[in-house]
């Protein structure tokens, strides 16, 4: 089946979100300085349409006296509907964060019991996506984490508003088997992404920071699970983040955040951006505003890419494409630069001669006659479409 666009995260989901750099300081301005920023950097444009408020938005220790959830006044003095009427204005839709448990990862009041209360009242301020999280859950009994996702699903649902649905268990329980069945259109498939090309050590959480290069045995072990309206989700974007977002990490080179992009658009992973777009550098921008690049993730059949062959260090990676052509990767996990050959037959291909065009230097390489030689870079992704 062709997706179109007549049906929710028929592509995967692309926007902002304000956990990775500004953590417990999301406000009002941000939120308004963040749409701005999207629309003159042209941000929007290539397809950036969410902004997403993440943890830390309500009154930290209490409902209001009908059992509600209120935003906190001196982060959103002029209140979530009013944020949101100013967002849509712009073209863009909000989304808004809690958990299901009594309270959220940073500790602010969750929605288990109140799934109903809580939707109706996002429902009522123009919300149009919920990202549902899993701290303060019990984290290894399944059918409590379908019972609790279905209740938020079913709840979103009533209200009759369209809402994208994100899950944010980390991938413990499965999620890619069952997400699509509670109404989700995109399950984290692991913990946190940190910005950092390996795992990081977290000690007081005692467990894994995700780093880059983990993520990309993560995307192939999953490839076939995401698709059109449902997506495994790789987490929020940590390009730009340059070691100064909230987020742990020492930050990454170029070449390396070129690989997450690649790799998250390659796996058909949503593409929230995690940085300060207020205060976007040509590096960055680079990054996520290559067209080609995008339109590899967002291509309408909606195939994930999966790894097809590994030469020591390197894999190649291919993802087959609405047009009939085929993105391929050639990755390079590595410390050395490689030279490596792609054969035709290694990418499913047989007809020589193709044409090979990479697209973050769209450059269109010489025709590509059964095989291809490409010198790839430490931790370099080389992206490329033979058509
Ligand atoms: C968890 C999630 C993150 C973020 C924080 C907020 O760690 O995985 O993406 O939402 O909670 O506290």
């Amino acid at each position: 089946m062709i997706a179109s666009q007549k049906f929710l995260a028929a592509t995967p989901p692309m926007g902002w979100n304000s956990w990775n750099t500004f953590g417990h300081h999301v406000e009002e301005a941000l939120i308004r300085e963040t749409a701005d920023a999207l629309v003159s950097s042209g941000l929007k444009d290539c397809g950036y349409g969410y902004i997403v408020i993440d943890d830390c938005w309500s009154i930290k220790d209490r409902r209001d006296g009908n059992g509600d959830l209120s935003a906190d006044p001196e982060k959103f003095p002029s209140g979530v509907k009013a944020l949101a009427d100013y967002v849509h204005g712009k073209g863009f839709k909000l989304g808004i964060y809690s958990d299901a448990a009594e309270k959220t990862c940073a500790g602010y009041p969750g929605s288990l019991g109140f799934e109903e209360q809580d939707a109706q009242l996002w429902a009522s301020w123009g919300i149009d996506f919920l990202k549902y999280d899993y701290c303060h859950a019990p984290l290894h009994d399944q059918a409590v984490a379908i019972e609790r996702y279905t209740r938020m699903g079913e709840a979103l649902r009533e209200t009759g508003r369209e809402f994208l649905f994100s899950l944010c268990e980390w991938g413990n329980q499965s999620p890619h088997l069952w997400g699509r069945k509670v109404g989700g259109n995109m399950w984290r498939v692991s913990g946190d992404v940190f910005d950092s090309w390996v795992n990081i050590w977290m000690k007081d959480w005692n467990t894994y920071g995700i780093g880059v290069d983990v993520s990309i045995d993560i995307a192939n072990d999953l490839h076939a699970y995401g698709g059109p309206g449902g997506w495994n989700d790789l987490d929020m974007l940590v390009v730009g983040l340059k070691g100064k977002g909230q987020i742990a990490g020492t930050g990454m080179s170029f070449i390396e955040y070129q690989t997450h992009m690649s790799l998250w658009c390659l796996a058909c992973s949503p593409l929230m951006i995690g940085c300060d777009i207020r205060k976007l550098d040509r590096d960055t921008a680079s990054l996520l505003m290559n067209r080609e690049v995008l339109a590899v993730n967002q291509d309408a059949l909606g195939i994930p890419g999966r790894r097809v062959k590994q030469i020591g260090p390197c894999e190649i990676w291919t993802k087959r494409l609405a047009d009939g052509s085929t993105a391929v990767a050639v990755i390079n996990r590595g410390p050395r630069g490689e030279d490596i050959t792609v054969k035709a037959r290694d990418i499913g291909l047989f007809d020589a001669p193709k044409l090979a065009r990479n697209l973050w230097t769209q450059e269109d390489s010489a025709d590509f006659k059964g095989e291809l030689g490409l010198r790839v870079q430490p931790h370099e992704t080389i992206l490329l479409k033979v058509t």
